[in-house]
């Protein structure tokens, strides 16, 4: 056995011990209807996800979060969940999901199961029994009904509109065929909001937790964290006045808004906490919540959810001073609270980093959110014009700033396909797009479904070795050359790079504590772990002298022993 080998067989067992192994874990999201298709229907399933599972650990990660793999009519890629306690039969069954987490656990993988609160599908049966009920009935009451406005309630209770675009309300047609009342829907409406001040729902979800809990799940990641309570005292006030009324850029630090981020939304918390620490090791979780930064720590108390996803480096240009600013306040910030910190660049929501990176600074796309040009047509081309988007850069952008990540203290979050460097797939035909923020904004913004296209494993074949059959997104030619199997082995590559940085990170791993290191060039961070880990970025134009020590991977080939510009570098 190797020396590698021998460590890594040792931090499995101490991963499975370890009641902090989230603390500083590497998770890797899996958006399992694009990931592995097992039986060629063209879109990925449980059994797909199992195969890989050798893939996965060789790739050196500590834990699997799952996107929803619930029944789903997918008008939300699954985010429009028919039954919590189920799996979709287009990607398996029960049974299966147990063998895919007992071969995570065996290979010394965690599971984070995606948790969906806010709001169910409108084929949940409790919507069905809502829409079939009476106005007044308490099955109308898990949701959010209201009586519509104008004489003959023909106009939505208020005028909110709905992430993704268009009214958060939908009207209903009664039992008895006449128009009826409105329910709320912060998403598309084929997800209606639940209702979290009836008690019914609370107790369900915490039978949901102990279902996934009892079946292995090691954790949650919770959608949405941060809506499911509400005031929707009347009158409501516009949109308008909530605009004039929000006291920052990224939310209302007052709690004060009717329905994101209000204070008694941690009741809820405090409970789920209360069932997590049922388990041994407690079950974890993280909270998804776009919120003002002064909040996030509410959400990430040990008391509470534990962790909170931190987007801010996402959301910051490549460059050496915001990247500082932010490890440093969020470093500082999880400190006071007891919580780790969270890293991501990626996801299934926004536009792929080594694509954002290669946008002009300041572009709407280089901020994460997928757009088209000004002439209408996607720029996101990978492989388009240069004074667009520059591949290449975009590129070793990413692999610099993935290698910082991985040596900053907290939990990375990666999401599949970006150990390929797989770039935003822009060139998706209209009529083949699945997002529904394209169709409810009329196409002005184009969606997600860029970051959400399956996975090349092989340079070619039908769906490029995704499955025997299609691939339910299109991939383009070009995801050839990012295929695992162009990548695996071939020394340089994005996934050699990612596992040697994986496995490195494991056993380099230390005190959740950085030390940064003056380096005289504002275009330079050098940082220091316990242990004598180091980290070196050049966020420059130009190749750097490195400070002493040995090299211990680089995100890109040195240039005569320096660091050249757009390069990470670990040393000891
Ligand atoms: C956040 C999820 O990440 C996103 O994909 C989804 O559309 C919304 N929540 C609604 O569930």
């Amino acid at each position: 056995m190797s020396t590698t080998a021998t460590l890594a067989t040792l931090s499995d067992s101490n991963l499975a011990a370890d009641p902090n192994w989230w603390r500083q874990a590497s998770v890797y999201q899996i958006y399992p209807r694009s990931f592995a298709d097992s039986n060629g229907d063209g879109l990925g399933d449980i059994k797909g996800i199992t195969a890989k599972v050798p893939y996965l650990k060789e790739l050196g990660i500590d834990a699997v979060w799952l996107s929803p793999f619930y029944p789903s009519a997918l008008a939300d890629g699954g985010y429009d969940v028919d039954d919590y306690r189920n799996v979709d039969p287009k990607l398996g069954t029960l049974e299966d999901f147990d063998e895919m987490a007992n071969a995570l656990h065996a290979a010394g993988i965690k599971l984070i199961a995606d948790i969906v609160p806010n709001h169910s599908s409108d084929r949940h049966e409790w919507f069905r029994e809502a829409l079939a009920s009476p106005k007044g009935s308490a099955a109308r009451d898990r949701y959010i009904f209201r009586d519509g406005k104008g004489p003959n309630g023909e106009f939505p209770p208020s005028d909110w509109d709905s992430v993704f675009g268009g009214p958060a309300w939908e009207r209903i047609t009664e039992p008895d065929g006449t128009p009826g009342q409105w329910y709320m829907h912060i998403f598309a409406k084929e997800q209606p909001d639940l209702n979290w001040a009836n008690r019914e729902i609370r107790d369900d979800f915490l039978k949901t937790l102990r279902f996934w809990s009892d079946r292995g799940v090691d954790g949650f990641r919770v959608d949405v964290a941060h809506a499911l309570t509400k005031d929707l005292t009347e009158p409501l006030l516009s949109k308008l006045e909530l605009s004039a009324a929000n006291t920052g850029t990224d939310g209302f630090a007052d709690g004060s808004h009717p329905f994101w981020d209000r204070d008694d939304v941690h009741e809820v918390y405090a409970e789920w906490r209360e069932v997590f620490n049922e388990y041994n090791p407690p079950r974890t979780a993280v909270a998804e919540a776009w919120v003002h930064a002064t909040r996030r720590p509410r959400y990430a108390s040990p008391a509470g959810l534990g962790q909170a996803f931190n987007f801010d480096l996402l959301q910051a240009d490549f460059d050496a001073e915001e990247f500082r600013e932010i490890i440093t306040r969020n470093l500082a910030e999880a400190a006071a609270t007891g919580a780790s910190s969270t890293w991501v660049f990626s996801n299934h929501d926004v536009v792929r980093h080594a694509t954002r990176y290669g946008l002009p600074k300041g572009s709407k796309g280089s901020k994460g959110k997928p757009a088209k040009g000004q002439d209408g047509k996607s720029w996101l081309l990978a492989g388009g014009p240069k004074e667009e988007l520059d591949v290449e850069l975009g590129e070793r952008r990413a692999r610099a700033a993935t290698l910082l990540m991985l040596a900053v203290p907290g939990s990375a979050y990666l999401y599949q396909g970006e150990e390929l460097g797989l770039q935003e797939v822009a060139e998706i035909p209209d009529a083949e797009r699945q997002d529904p923020s394209f169709f409810r904004n009329k196409g002005v913004e184009v969606g997600r479904d860029g970051c959400r296209v399956p996975l090349p494993w092989a340079v070619e074949g039908t769906s490029f070795g995704f499955g025997d059959g299609g691939a339910h997104l299109p991939q383009p030619d070009w995801f050839s050359r990012y295929a695992v199997e162009a990548q695996d082995g071939t020394q340089g590559s994005t996934l050699e790079l990612y596992r040697t940085a994986l496995k490195l990170r494991r056993e380099l791993q230390a005190a959740e504590e950085l030390e940064w290191i003056e380096t005289g060039n504002p275009e330079v961070l050098h940082f220091s772990r316990p242990g004598g880990w180091r980290s070196v970025t050049n966020f420059g134009d130009t190749a750097v002298e490195l400070p002493a020590g040995t090299v211990l991977v680089s995100s890109a080939p040195l240039v005569d022993g320096k660091l050249p510009a757009n390069t990470t570098a670990w040393l000891r």
